[in-house]
């Protein structure tokens, strides 16, 4: 039986076989632990584990030294708005952020208002861009933090972090930017932008799963305020074994990006395109959820109107690989916070798919991904349907 087509690359994306091939040599070649001092097992982890930095470093336009590994971004997210959060507690601390950003932000930023943290939620326009025309309405004398992120996981839709990284200068608060969805997908150099921090994860580039990284201009408050305690691995800011295979991957992926991502993007970019069209031929009441030409190359988020999508997920399971939205919550019923915040209603957002195109997305593969929607909106609404000739 053949597989469905995989079209879920913002949930995560395939490990590239070259990655495969790197970690696996790890594997055999590197038994040591990377803090390990003392013999020549410790002193390779510890080289493997610079040279993967230095990579990694150079995919974004950082240093070496200004690169955290971690588990991913969900932990950057939570280890940096906690740090600041408690560095500012006795000052006090307000903190903005918008109501696109992903739950691992929002739910961070729920648990830290508990504790007494002040939090702004800046609202969307409807074609998914956070609205900042008004951002100095927010700004309170003990703004300490504006979190951004750099592109949208569900819409994907590319924030200005431009904007927001001069506003956050000119204010002097710190700007963090959860680029999870961005690094590795389009060609980013940090150096063009005043970021604070950064958060960017392995596997949304074709990297393994469990590994990411905090950019840091200065380590200093999270390593005052560290999210992990223990060792004095990486510098005292996140504690425990380095996960030297991981790191090793994660690399691996950095340099294939490094070298790749610009002609990548555009062929992506260009099969969206040709997709777009075809799909508009043969389901032309689709209603894209937000603009479709700022996004990530290869991601879409549109509805059906008055089909629910979990009907046709269920139809479609077998042949593609689709989800309503966020992997993370993708188990619940709730509708999407994002469509939610860019203005549509319930029953749009239940309507509502994510088709996200990657690496392993061949051109040849579109006209079966509109045959496949189409003979399912035909059974789910034949009246509608059935005259529809697939692209
Ligand atoms: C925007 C965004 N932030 C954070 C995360 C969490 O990343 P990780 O899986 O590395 O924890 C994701 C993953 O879906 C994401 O899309």
């Amino acid at each position: 039986m053949s597989k469905p087509i995989y079209l879920d690359y913002n949930a995560t994306c395939p490990c590239d076989p070259r990655v495969v091939t790197a970690m696996m040599n790890s594997y055999s070649d590197t038994i040591g632990n990377a803090s390990s001092s003392t013999h020549l097992y410790g002193w390779t982890a510890q080289h493997h584990v610079k040279k993967s930095r230095e990579a990694v470093a150079e995919l974004i336009g950082a240093k070496e030294s200004q690169i955290l590994f971690n588990s991913g971004a969900t932990e950057a997210n939570n280890a940096i708005l906690t740090a600041v959060a408690q560095h500012y507690q006795n000052e006090g601390c307000h903190i903005i952020t918008s109501q696109i950003e992903h739950k691992c932000i929002l739910q961070c930023c729920s648990y830290l208002e508990s504790l007494g943290c002040e939090l702004s939620y800046l609202p969307v326009n409807s074609d998914g861009h956070i609205c900042l025309d008004h951002l100095d309405q927010y700004l309170r004398p003990n703004t300490r933090l504006l979190s951004i992120m750099a592109a949208n996981n569900e819409t994907g839709v590319i924030q200005n972090i431009d904007l927001c990284s001069k506003w956050a200068k000119k204010h002097g608060i710190l700007f963090h930017t959860d680029a999870a969805q961005l690094i590795g997908k389009v060609p980013f150099n940090i150096q063009h932008f005043s970021i604070d921090f950064m958060s960017f994860s392995s596997h949304k580039f074709y990297g393994p799963k469990g590994i990411g990284a905090i950019y840091a201009k200065d380590f200093s408050l999270l390593i005052e305020h560290p999210f992990i305690w223990g060792g004095t691995q990486e510098y005292g800011a996140r504690s425990g074994t380095l996960n030297v295979q991981g790191i090793v991957g994660f690399a691996e992926a950095a340099r294939i990006a490094k070298a790749e991502l610009s002609d990548e993007s555009k062929r992506i970019s260009r099969m969206k395109e040709s997709f777009v069209s075809m799909i508009h031929k043969s389901i032309p009441n689709l209603i894209y959820n937000g603009n479709i030409t700022d996004t990530l190359p290869g991601s879409l988020n549109f509805y059906i109107p008055n089909i629910a999508s979990k009907d046709l997920l269920s139809l479609l399971r077998r042949d593609l690989a689709i989800s309503t939205g966020s992997a993370c919550t993708s188990a619940t019923q709730e509708p999407s916070h994002v469509l939610r915040a860019m203005g549509l209603s319930d029953e749009e957002c239940k309507s509502s798919l994510r088709l996200s195109f990657g690496r392993y997305t061949r051109e040849e593969d579109l006209e079966d991904v509109v045959r496949y929607l189409v003979n399912a909106l035909q059974k789910l609404s034949p009246s509608h349907y059935n005259n529809r000739k697939c692209a």
